[in-house]
């Protein structure tokens, strides 16, 4: 067991404020349409979660959230950045489909290199770059056919992983990476939410992985965003902030509780650009 993290390096990431917040129709169970709302809430949460990047020393950029799409707060979905090539996001629901092509412009707009999918997928909701792999949920939101599409673009090993779980619809939702230190790479992750195969995978690939609890992951603990050392997380997961402490990582708890509600994180808001 490490007892020590392997260390934070600074980030740059893309997050787009709650303003459009409210929960219009239901894509996952987390979902309530009958369900108050509170826009303000949602973008003070937001706004503290974006400041805790910054005081932690990471850059955060924004993209302008647009009317309708109520959804775009969870950047994370909008595209995969890897090397600094961007895959962009294709919805599997029409209430999100917008939204791709909304990020997609974003950075081809900043002269970044976008190649647009062929293949259902929603970024790093699903795509999640640790060490030299690239670790790819599927069963509920994106494609198999897109693990192989970005495998081919960015030329490293992506590892499908099947979800069975319908609260944990992303793999970001059953999943973190710690480190994505090459030398070092590490995640936790919610074994009942993938297929008996897919758990073989994760045992033999992160042998000292850290297992979160049922509790953890219905508070969606998981989805939570690490630097190599600070993890920021839900404050409701404290079996895993335990357990990470014991590892060396810091936990940041920020409450993104208003988020929730759309069936959304800390990770959910944040999507990492990879220059
Ligand atoms: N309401 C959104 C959906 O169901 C939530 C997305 C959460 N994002 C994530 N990266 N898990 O699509």
């Amino acid at each position: 067991m490490t007892a020590h993290a392997p260390g934070r390096t600074a980030r740059q990431y893309l997050m787009c404020e709650p303003s459009h917040y409210t929960v219009s129709y239901e894509i996952n169970p987390w979902m309530d349409r009958t369900r108050h709302t509170d826009v303000d809430l949602a973008v003070r949460q937001w706004r503290t979660l974006r400041d805790t990047f910054l005081d932690l020393g990471h850059t955060v950029e924004t993209i302008d959230p647009l009317p309708g799409l109520p959804d775009m707060v969870y950047a994370a979905n909008g595209a995969t950045v890897v090397d600094g090539v961007v895959y962009s996001a294709k919805f599997r629901y029409p209430e999100r489909q917008p939204e791709g092509p909304a990020y997609q412009k974003w950075f081809a707009d900043r002269g970044w290199v976008t190649h647009t999918a062929e293949q259902t997928n929603e970024g790093e909701g699903d795509l999640l770059v640790v060490g030299d792999l690239i670790l790819a949920g599927t069963g509920f939101r994106t494609s198999r056919a897109a693990h192989a599409e970005l495998q081919e673009l960015v030329g490293r090993p992506v590892i499908s992983l099947e979800l069975v779980d319908p609260h944990y619809y992303h793999l970001d939702t059953a999943l973190t990476v710690l480190s994505s230190d090459a030398a070092a790479p590490q995640v936790a992750y919610y074994p009942p939410a993938f297929s008996p195969g897919s758990r073989a995978v994760l045992a033999q690939l992160f042998p000292e992985a850290v297992v979160a609890t049922a509790d953890d992951a219905a508070a969606l603990g998981l989805n939570a965003v690490s630097d190599g050392e600070n993890v920021v997380v839900a404050p409701a997961a404290t079996h895993f902030a335990g357990a990470l402490r014991e590892r060396g990582y810091t936990p940041v708890p920020v409450d993104t509780s208003e988020l929730l509600k759309g069936g959304g994180g800390a990770k959910c808001c944040t999507l990492e650009l990879r220059r």
